[in-house]
């Protein structure tokens, strides 16, 4: 996650030329560059494709900027009237940039590396559709919680918008998608299969009845004890987990046919070298190798030394093997 961001020099210094960060996702050329920028410097096994979340929204109509050092500011969705004039057809010029994107990357990317695409989840997504931008989301949660039906439509039009926008993906070239359900801890239990799982399970199902059997990994990050059930219910072949959770208890419930990723604190990375190898030990010894994706638990520190993920992958293929 954010492995293109901003702790690589050479992101900052080409973020710097295309001016603005949206300006950045919307150039296929330059977005290409950045999504193979960690894959020249680091021995990856995979690049996520450069591009944010908020691109859906943007393309079914609402305003989107973002401040410099601050975040994203979005127009935002308030009534079924302002649903109703969200684009969910799924063809715009903001797609139409990703997809080239993607093209671009998997023509150059290298023999036997793997190419991710994404999307939102439709909550998350929501939730920034609802706040304006990150927030507390208590605005989001309350109307999740009271679930008034131009909210109802407004998921419905996501799950629609973003199934478009993955199988433009894959058309395009992407050989794994991610969802992203960044604040899928934040809502109570009970209200998780609802608007967590249920819609996941929407865009997955939606995704291979073009793509059968298409690989599908689901970060519904914050569900704590609930990762096993967001792989079921979800029909994901991949679940990411936030650190501070403990992996053992996930990989023991969890089906042999559902693979992991994550959980490695990012914070680890601005550790001693001694954490870091016993982090490596840990996750490794916790997960057989062909169900384990070694990841963070969120996105990468913005002062991250490049000199630590160095350190990290090394240490990670001292395990190659494992079993
Ligand atoms: O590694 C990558 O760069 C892959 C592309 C990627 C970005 N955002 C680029 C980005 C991905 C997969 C995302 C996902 C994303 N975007 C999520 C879900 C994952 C998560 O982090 O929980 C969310 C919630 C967003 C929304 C978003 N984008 C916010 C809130 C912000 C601003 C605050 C912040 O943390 O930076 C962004 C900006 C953003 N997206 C940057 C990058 C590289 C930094 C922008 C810059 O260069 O100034």
């Amino acid at each position: 996650m954010r492995q293109a961001g901003r702790y690589l020099p050479e992101y900052r210094a080409l973020r710097q030329r295309a001016g603005s960060f949206l300006e950045l996702c919307y150039s296929p050329q330059l977005a290409r560059d950045v999504t193979l920028q960690p894959l020249a410097r680091f021995d990856l096994d995979a690049a996520i494709l450069f591009s944010d979340i908020l691109v859906v929204p943007h393309a079914m109509g609402l305003e989107l900027t973002f401040i410099e050092n601050e975040g994203p500011r979005l127009e935002t969705v308030s009534s079924i009237a302002d649903v109703e004039r969200l684009d969910d057809s799924g063809r715009n010029e903001k797609f139409d940039c990703v997809a080239s994107t993607v093209r671009l990357v998997a023509a150059d990317i290298a023999e036997g590396k793997t190419l991710i695409g994404f999307c939102g989840a439709p909550w998350t997504v929501a939730s920034y559709m609802i706040e304006g931008g990150s927030s507390d989301r208590e605005m989001a949660k309350s109307v999740a919680l009271a679930s008034p039906e131009w909210f109802e439509a407004l998921m419905a039009k996501l799950v629609k918008v973003s199934v478009s926008y993955l199988l433009q993906q894959i058309h395009a070239g992407a050989q794994v998608v991610q969802i992203f359900d960044s604040w899928a801890g934040e809502l109570p239990v009970a209200s998780r299969e609802r608007w967590v799982t249920q819609p996941i399970a929407e865009m997955v199902a939606g995704v291979r009845d073009v793509f059968p059997g298409f690989p599908v990994i689901v970060f519904a990050r914050g569900v704590a004890a609930g990762h096993a059930d967001v792989a079921l219910e979800t029909g994901a072949n991949c679940v990411s987990i936030e650190q501070g959770v403990r992996l053992d208890d996930v990989v023991s419930v969890l089906p042999d046919t559902v693979a992991v990723q994550g959980n490695l604190d990012p914070a680890i990375l601005l550790g001693s070298r001694a954490d870091l190898i016993a982090e490596v030990n840990r996750i490794c010894s916790s997960v057989p190798m062909k169900r384990h994706i070694f990841n963070l638990g969120h996105g990468i520190g913005q002062t991250t030394d490049p000199e630590a993920v160095s350190l990290l992958i090394q240490e990670i293929r001292r395990h190659d093997g494992h079993v």
